[in-house]
């Protein structure tokens, strides 16, 4: 797991990049460097250790020159050491070279390489990299490493400056994620936007095998045969402090608004087509493991668990692998079996919560192999996991997590995915119509936001109820577990959850008018008993909110006098919650949103202090 940054311009070049690296601490911290062109030469600085490190060493010694990259490092080939750390140089010490990604043939390279008179100075696989460019080289940088990427197998990013060269800084990709920075008489590159939010809001997400020639007054993209790529520049839509509000009232309004954006910035480098295979980097798997694991154990606290429960569902449906879902407070009472090809899944925001924590470390103790899906980078879950998803959800400041559930549920939704893409566990044309659902989906949600004004209609009517039932089946009884937790925790509304199939067993006894019920009835394998319980409810007088599918007819014509007039509501639902079409094993991305924006506003009617809810903490590290 490694980070990269670029910079081509008139100011400091290792400043910018340092702070880029900062920024992309996250992804490895064993090592970094960063080599600089200056006066046709490369001037190359490297520390063992964290940044903390590569600070004082500028401080102490400035590294002049307005064309630079940099890296910090996750070693993967090699110990973390000098020799080790990038920037890779070619043997005439004119080509340096950044890489995030794994190159697979890079022993063939190099053995061939050395054949050839190229001396190697590092362990590493990237270092294949410089003496390629130098072998192609004859007098156009671009050129070079395009015949340099032509030989390599395996992911990669990468950013290459030449000696030579003053005036351009080149990149590649292919698997790994990276983008380049527009600016005004400068640019960048790096391996994510944060990393250069603070210089600019417009990038170019790169896509694989494409090349980026970068001067100071423009960017040209290219395919591997040069032809020209005309790229829509993305506005990246957080501003540099985003932890500001930001014209919202409250914060956990602002970041329900956020999802569509964060949900693009999720999928970027994952997934771009529904043709393209989605690539996880850095969650620490090989292909033969993800192949070879027997059992699954997803563990989290509160929301986080939710999302887990959707990964329970999916991993199982989709990846063919049996998944248990289990409280972090509850895992180790149960003494869950681990054996070989066991992996726990470890889902938090803050990456700190204590039970999740212990639960983690108890599943390593065991010998499972553990991976998180978490936000705050570098957070102690990050560190003590083999392999972490990022979610990419920005800072999360509102107790009552949205954006950061919605983007858990997200990645697990493409991990599992990913898993069943590897092992071949889901027909070719329902992985693409789960591709094309995802890519769908911040569009979707966006259409879903604009629709705000019927939710606090409907908001206005329940508001005053002391009680609340949330249903559901299958895929969505996680997405009613979150619409219950979120009302409760911000209106304190008593709310449940329960699966439909559940209630003829006690719950309905709790039907009457004061408790509203919200059933999740979107068409889809469990639609038809949804209908059937919604009758149950209604003919008990429970006043009823159904969120179903857009155009879905039948869904008011529920058990109504066919003869009825439609507004006649006597066993129909009362009001309806409106979503746009999309894959039942999707939907869960979708449906949550409306429901959290239901529990804002009638927190907001009932006047509740909604971003610090009573009694409650954002990060809660004891048990
Ligand atoms: C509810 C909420 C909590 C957290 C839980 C786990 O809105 O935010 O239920 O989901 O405390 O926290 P993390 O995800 O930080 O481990």
């Amino acid at each position: 797991m490694c980070g990269i940054v670029g910079y081509i311009g008139s100011r400091e070049a290792s400043s910018i990049c340092f702070a880029g690296l900062r920024r992309l601490e996250y992804r490895g911290y064993d090592s970094a460097g960063i080599a600089v062109v200056e006066d046709n030469e490369l001037k190359v600085r490297k520390v063992v250790g964290n940044l903390n490190n590569m600070e004082e060493s500028l401080k102490t010694k400035a590294l002049p020159g307005s064309l630079g990259i940099g890296h910090t490092r996750w070693a993967t080939h090699g110990r973390p050491s000098i020799e080790n750390s990038h920037p890779h140089l070619s043997c005439d010490g004119k080509f340096a070279v950044v890489h995030n990604g794994i190159l697979e043939n890079y022993q063939e390279l190099r053995s061939q390489l050395k054949s050839e008179g190229h001396t190697f100075k590092s362990q590493t696989d990237t270092e294949v990299v410089a003496h390629l460019v130098e072998k192609y080289y004859d007098g156009d940088l671009r050129n070079a490493l395009i015949s340099a990427v032509k030989d390599l197998e395996g992911a990669f990013a990468i950013g290459c400056i030449c000696a030579g060269s003053p005036d351009e800084l080149l990149a590649v990709r292919r698997f790994s994620p990276l983008v380049v920075g527009i600016g005004e008489t400068e640019n960048y590159i790096a391996s994510d936007m944060g990393a250069i939010r603070a210089e600019t809001d417009k990038v170019y997400v790169i896509d694989d095998d494409e090349v980026c020639k970068i001067t100071r007054g423009g960017i040209e993209i290219t395919d591997l045969d040069l032809n020209p790529i005309e790229r829509e520049p993305y506005v990246i839509p957080w501003p540099a402090d985003a932890a500001q509000k930001g014209g919202y009232k409250k914060f956990m309004h602002k970041e329900i608004h956020e999802q569509p954006d964060a949900m693009r910035a999720c999928l970027a480098g994952r997934l771009s087509s529904v043709d393209k295979p989605i690539t996880f980097e850095n969650i620490g798997l090989t292909v033969d493991e993800i192949k070879g694991f027997k059992k699954i154990i997803f563990t989290a606290c509160g929301t986080a668990m939710h999302a887990g429960l959707v990964g329970r569902f999916l991993m199982d449906k989709l990846a063919r692998i049996p998944t248990e879902g289990d409280l972090a407070a509850e895992l180790q009472q149960r003494d869950p079996v681990v054996h070989e090809g066991t992996l726990c899944i470890v889902v938090s925001q803050s990456g700190e919560t204590a039970d999740t924590l212990e639960a983690l470390r108890a599943m390593k103790a065991k010998g499972a192999k553990v991976i998180s899906v978490i936000n705050v980078v570098d957070s102690s879950i990050a560190r003590e996991s083999d392999g972490v998803a990022y979610i990419q959800a920005g800072p999360e400041i509102s107790v009552a997590s949205t954006k950061a559930f919605t983007l858990q549920v997200l990645t697990i939704q493409l991990l599992s995915l990913y898993f069943a893409e590897i092992r071949g566990t889901c027909p070719p044309d329902e992985m693409k119509r789960l591709k094309a659902a995802i890519l769908a989906a911040p569009g979707q949600a966006t259409e879903l936001l604009k629709r705000e004004d019927d939710i606090i209609a409907v908001a206005k009517k329940y508001y005053k109820k002391p009680n609340a039932m949330y249903l559901a089946r299958g895929v969505n009884l996680p997405s009613a577990m979150e619409g219950s937790l979120k009302l409760k925790e911000i209106s304190y509304i008593h709310a449940e959850a329960y699966s439909a199939g559940e209630m003829k067993h006690g719950p309905i006894a709790l039907v009457e008018p004061n408790m509203f019920v919200v059933s999740i009835a979107c068409e889809g394998p469990t639609y038809g008993e949804m209908i059937g319980n919604i009758m149950e409810i209604k003919a008990r007088s429970g006043p009823m909110i159904a969120v179903a599918y857009d155009g879905d007819k039948k869904i008011r014509m529920t058990g109504a006098d066919p003869d009825a007039p439609a507004d006649d509501v006597g066993s129909q639902p009362n009001d309806m919650i409106w979503v746009p079409r999309t894959e039942e094993y999707i939907s869960p991305l979708l449906i949550g949103i409306p429901l959290q924006l239901l529990a804002y506003h009638i927190a907001d009617l009932r006047g509740e202090d909604i971003d610090q809810p009573r009694n409650l903490a954002k990060t809660v590290t004891v048990k």
